[in-house]
């Protein structure tokens, strides 16, 4: 579903990602780990057509995401970093919004709205004004334009931070569930949550991929050690 080549982003003299490879096939739900600055929310701003890299090559679904980057978009749910809300729209209003965008037939946007709201625990909220949520309904509004339309791919960066630990734990729900039939990246600084949910697991330190394994072979089979693997990868 990705694959990378060479991927690298130089914002003026600093090495953001350097020369990264690494593929995820369809249907896995991979973690994307790393300290802070690693590198990750920039991949993944690339990865979504966000933002261009310095040189490099990435595929979406065999489309290139440079020569061919409408097909490759269409394919990618995307949660940034910071969703874009508008604040003086209402959550429905949005989430139609973005229905438009992402180009879903008329006649099952309202269902489509549902099944998101739904997903993400967010009905009682669709006619609120976004700018009035709290911030961990914002984040679950984010979580939910990223699903709209269904793509195959989902992107998502950081999609618990900011939630109460009984959304955390429906959200990481929700994502398992969503294993098999869609691909999902997902950056996330709590190893627990790789640990419940991926079975892959990709640890970028200082803009290299320090890691590419099953998260079994990571750990040795074992349920533990993830940490301290972790920080032993990430200390230099
Ligand atoms: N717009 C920018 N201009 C200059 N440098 C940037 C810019 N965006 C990111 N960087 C730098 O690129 C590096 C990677 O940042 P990135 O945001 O990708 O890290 P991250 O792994 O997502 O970190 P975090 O866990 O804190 O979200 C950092 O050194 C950061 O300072
Ligand atoms: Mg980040």
């Amino acid at each position: 579903m990705i694959e990378v080549e060479r991927l690298t982003k130089k914002y003026r003299d600093r090495v953001a990602i350097d020369e990264l490879n690494f593929t995820i096939g369809e249907g896995e739900i991979v973690g994307f780990l790393g300290p802070n600055g690693a590198g990750k929310s920039t991949t993944m701003k690339i990865l979504t057509g966000f933002m261009p890299p310095t040189s490099g090559k990435a595929k979406v679904a065999g489309f290139d995401l440079f020569e061919q980057p409408i097909e490759a978009k269409k394919r990618i749910g995307y949660l940034p970093e910071t969703p874009p809300l508008y604040p003086e729209l209402t959550v429905r209003g949005y989430l139609k919004y973005v229905c438009e965008l992402k180009g879903v037939p008329r006649a099952k946007v309202k269902s489509e709205i549902q099944r998101v709201a739904e997903g993400t625990g967010i009905v009682s909220e669709l006619d609120r004004l976004t700018g009035v949520l709290s911030k961990g309904y914002r984040q679950r509004v984010g979580i939910a334009q990223a699903m709209l339309g269904a793509p195959p791919l989902l992107i998502l960066d950081e999609p618990t931070e900011g939630l109460d630990p009984r959304q955390r734990k429906e959200v990481l729900d929700l994502i398992k569930s969503l294993g098999g039939k869609h691909t999902v990246v997902l950056s996330t600084h709590i190893l627990a949550e790789v640990k419940a949910i991926c079975r892959k697991v990709l640890i970028i330190h200082r803009g290299k991929i320090v890691a590419d394994e099953s998260m079994a072979s990571l750990t040795g089979g074992k349920e533990t050690g993830l940490e301290d693997k972790f920080i032993a990868l990430t200390s230099e």
